[in-house]
């Protein structure tokens, strides 16, 4: 059975262009509650650790750099059927194939730049929501 809840990062391009409020409104509008909000910002270690699974990959150096540059909204969301909506809601990692209307075509900028976290599975939007939230800041 599919879970209820993901993990989703607004990421450092969306909040410096000053997309915060529009991104919260669309996952609002799509029927996500939300059930643990902060507004932080990710060390290059955590970061690093936050996207280990990518360590082998070209674009791993860059992408601790982008995501350790600048403050950063992270949630845990709930709605049935979470990861694959959310997954949905949000489009293809590069912003020139996701779709009309979701967040990436809407404000994303470039592949790497992606102006949102999405997990993509049920077990790995567990582990993300316990790396970034005690059981006491969940709602
Ligand atoms: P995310 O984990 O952030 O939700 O993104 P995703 O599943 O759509 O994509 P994934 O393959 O997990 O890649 C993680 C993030 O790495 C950056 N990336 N850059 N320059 C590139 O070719 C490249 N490929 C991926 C993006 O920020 C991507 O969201
Ligand atoms: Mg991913």
């Amino acid at each position: 059975m599919a879970g209820n809840r993901t993990f989703t990062m607004i990421k450092p391009d969306a909040v410096r262009n000053g997309h915060i409020g529009a991104i919260l409104a669309k996952i609002n509008e799509a029927g996500f509650r939300i059930v643990a909000m902060k507004f932080t910002k990710l060390s290059q270690e955590k970061a690093g650790e936050f996207y280990e699974v990518h360590k082998e990959r070209p674009f791993y150096g860059e992408l601790v750099d982008f995501m350790s540059s600048g403050p950063i909204v992270a949630a845990a969301l709930e709605k049935d059927n979470a990861v694959e909506d959310f997954r949905k809601l949000i489009g293809a990692t590069n912003p020139s194939e996701a779709a009309e209307g979701t967040i990436r075509a809407l404000y994303a900028t470039s592949i790497g730049e992606n102006a949102v976290h999405g997990a993509d599975s049920d077990e790995n939007a567990e582990r993300e929501i316990a790396f970034h939230f005690s059981r006491y800041e969940q709602f």
